[in-house]
């Protein structure tokens, strides 16, 4: 199965999150940012790992036929091990799964048999330390900047730290790891981010409930380059 190339980790990413977006018109939706998509964020949520529900593989594999973006699928959920062949199946590209979750190891080489690109996401309340010794195996770590489970809360300037952190260790060991982060990331907050280390932005609410969608996220790369709007 073809995958849909990432491009070189570490570089300027914007990747609007569709959890905002219409699920009634998802299509339109996702054809209308595509100029100012670099990776496309699918949130996945199993009213368990997190208290809330989502959208799963079949979506995915509709979404399929609108865009040729990269897939960023967050598994929300307590058992992705047990959904990674599905997604893949259906098109994602990279697959990230919760270090909280636990079996990180068997499920990052199980999502990278099967192809896929793999990232390993951290809830805020949780320490740098559990991820360090994950991070020459993944290809993307997920700094949640907002606990997960639902678009529109307030960024948690308090993980820039970690951001920072794993910033510094990507670069001291020379690591093809691309950094994200999710919940909350608007024209103020981006560049912050991207300050701290970040290179891949997740936007649900800043994009899709702007009146002009496109325009918002080319709004927030200028300001994640420039550091302002
Ligand atoms: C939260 C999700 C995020 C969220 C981002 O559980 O992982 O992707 O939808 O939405 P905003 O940008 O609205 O915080
Ligand atoms: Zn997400």
């Amino acid at each position: 199965m073809t995958s849909i190339d990432a491009g070189p980790s570490g570089t300027l990413r914007v990747a609007p999150s569709i959890l905002a977006a219409d699920f009634g018109s998802l299509a339109n939706a996702v054809r209308e940012i595509d100029a100012e998509t670099d990776w496309l964020h699918v949130d996945v949520m199993d009213g368990h790992f997190v208290p809330n529900v989502s959208i799963g593989p079949p979506v995915v594999k509709s979404l399929r036929q609108y865009s040729a973006r990269f897939f960023d699928c967050h598994l929300m959920m307590s058992e992705p091990g047990r959904y990674l062949e599905a997604f893949r199946l259906a098109g994602a590209d990279g697959c990230t799964v919760h270090v909280e979750v636990g079996s990180t190891a068997s499920l990052i080489d199980e999502a990278h048999a099967m192809g896929l690109r793999v990232g390993l996401a951290a809830n805020p309340d949780t320490p740098f330390s559990k991820v360090a010794s994950f991070l020459g195996d993944i290809d993307l770590l997920l700094l949640m900047t907002v606990f997960p489970g639902f678009g529109g809360q307030s960024f948690i300037g308090d993980v820039m730290g970690k951001v920072k952190e794993a910033r510094h260790e990507v670069d001291v060991n020379d690591l093809a790891l691309d950094i994200e982060v999710d919940g909350g990331i608007d024209l103020e907050t981006a560049p912050i981010a991207v300050e701290a280390g970040a290179n891949v932005l997740v936007a649900g609410s800043a994009i899709f409930h702007s009146p002009d969608p496109l325009n918002a996220a080319h709004e927030l790369r200028v300001a994640a380059r420039t550091g302002r709007a």
